[in-house]
């Protein structure tokens, strides 16, 4: 029977097996210590002479091994209690000790913060780099984090839905990945950049209050906060108003705050709301950081942005929905909106969520009606046709007793990293990928067969011009 390290004060006077890595070996002759780890803690061990066969064992064993041991617990001595030190209080003195596994010389000390080495040696052997207690920290908090989300979704009635991986795309402003298809040589399908379409159309088919933890895809430039796969907490409800959507999600953050990070102090409850143009005018910036101490990451200065405009122009000057152009318009631009006028002035009902100057959440009140929709898509300047091709769907749906919906999806990476104090997105994602999205460790994106090519339809140009 194993016991858990955590669990061994209970077990002390009793005889234990204990399964797990060597943290550190101290050789002091006669006597030879060995801090112990398993996934719920450390504890030091000891091997005394008189049992010599396990202090033989002792002698050979180096950090990182793998052990399986059977020993006593005890009561440390008074004058040897370490009140600082995780079972400073108790000791394991080995019997005997097994080795299930040896180790080669990590190419570095899994026991340290990690910043002391480059970050590519720290991604290619990520598997050792997750053994920071820093890293398991911050994986673990990740989950519990999404435990709240999922919890506090299901206790609203909401419904976790799976969407597709593979897809036809969506427009949300950043490039996609292809995906060939092998049956229809010359087809791709494209993974998703969000849920977006799929929740609303969760919306149209009546499940009226929707979530996922859900994996999003964007081939685009990754930084600090962007990762080219990310996870957002999606959900859309029906019947609702932007209120709605705003209050529901503070309370579900305040909630968080309370229960996963109590020492933390949020600057302001009720949020603060701000309007886009105010926030701009105000701050030079969409995503203010309103703390009042601006270095102390245990402050959280949440803000609503809201109002933003529905249209922008992209780089080359042409228009383009500045969220995504599903928004809803605000009713005081909606004649505006009809007639086609003064079009970057028009504000739609969409909000974001930002966190200690950054974005942690974007979403809005959406078109419901295939007219409406159709109409931001002529004003983006999509032809009648091309509008059938990539949103026919969707046009069509909303004519079959599409409710009124809205929705947002904050970001679980960038909640983590703020949570965790971390300074970016790949110390709480447990395999990320580089500043260029590679894979360091498993070498992703590679080259695939010609077999793979030739049954796919593809072949390579030598220059890619
Ligand atoms: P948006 O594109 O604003 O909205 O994304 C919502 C949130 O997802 C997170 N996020 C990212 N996190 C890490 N790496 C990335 N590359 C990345 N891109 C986005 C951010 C961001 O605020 N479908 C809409 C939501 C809606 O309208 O309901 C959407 O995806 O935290």
């Amino acid at each position: 029977m194993r016991t858990y390290i955590k669990d061994l004060r209970k077990e002390t006077g009793k005889e234990v097996t204990v399964f797990g890595w060597v943290d550190i070996r101290r050789d002091h002759g006669k006597l030879i210590f060995l801090d112990i780890r398993d996934m719920s803690g450390k504890v030091q061990a000891v091997a005394l002479p008189n049992h010599k066969e396990a202090h033989e064992v002792a002698n050979r064993v180096r950090p990182e091994w793998v052990l399986s041991v059977n020993a006593k617990v005890n009561k440390r001595p008074e004058k040897m209690v370490n009140k600082d030190e995780e079972n400073g209080d108790i000791e394991l003195e080995l019997l005997s000790i097994e080795v299930l596994n040896e180790a080669e010389t990590p190419p570095f000390d899994v026991r340290g913060g990690g910043s002391e080495i480059g970050e590519d040696v720290r991604l290619k052997y990520r598997y050792l780099d997750l053994r920071r207690p820093r890293m398991q920290n911050n994986i673990r908090m990740r989950d519990k984090i999404i435990t709240f989300f999922r919890n506090y979704m299901h206790e609203h009635d909401f419904v976790e839905i799976e969407t597709p991986i593979l897809m036809k795309g969506t427009p949300e402003g950043s490039r996609e990945y292809v995906v060939p298809s092998r049956l229809e040589n010359g087809k791709f399908y494209v993974l998703p950049q969000s849920p977006q379409q799929f929740k609303q159309l969760c919306m149209v088919a009546g499940f009226e209050k929707y979530f996922q933890i859900a994996r999003c895809m964007r081939d685009e430039d990754t930084r600090g906060d962007r990762q080219p796969e990310f996870t957002q907490l999606d959900f859309e409800m029906s019947f609702v108003k932007q209120e709605d959507v705003l209050s529901f999600t503070e309370g579900m953050f305040i909630a968080l705050i309370q229960t996963l990070y109590p020492s933390k102090k949020i600057t302001s409850v009720p949020f603060p709301r701000i309007t886009y143009k105010e926030s701009l005018a105000k701050y030079g910036s969409d995503k203010p950081d309103l703390r009042n101490n601006k270095s102390n990451n245990d402050e959280l200065a949440f803000v609503w942005v809201v109002d933003f405009p529905m249209f922008e122009k992209d780089d080359s000057g042409k228009i383009q929905a500045a969220h995504h152009p599903f928004c809803s318009i605000k009713e005081e631009d909606e004649e505006k909106f009809m007639k086609g006028q003064d079009l970057f002035s028009i504000r739609a009902n969409s909000y974001d969520l930002v966190l200690n100057g950054y974005e942690l959440s974007s979403g809005s009140i959406r078109i419901h009606k295939s007219d409406m929709q159709q109409k931001v898509f002529e004003l983006l300047n999509i032809s009648k046709e091309e509008q059938q091709k990539k949103f026919g769907h969707m046009l069509e749906a909303f004519k079959f007793g599409a409710p009124p919906h809205g929705g947002f999806a904050p970001g679980i990476d960038r909640t983590v990293m703020l949570l965790q104090n971390e300074p970016n997105i790949r110390e709480v994602i447990a395999f990320a990928k580089t500043g260029e999205g590679r894979d360091l460790m498993m070498g992703a994106p590679s080259e695939v067969s010609g077999q793979q090519l030739m049954e796919l339809g593809i072949s390579l140009k030598k220059d890619k011009k």
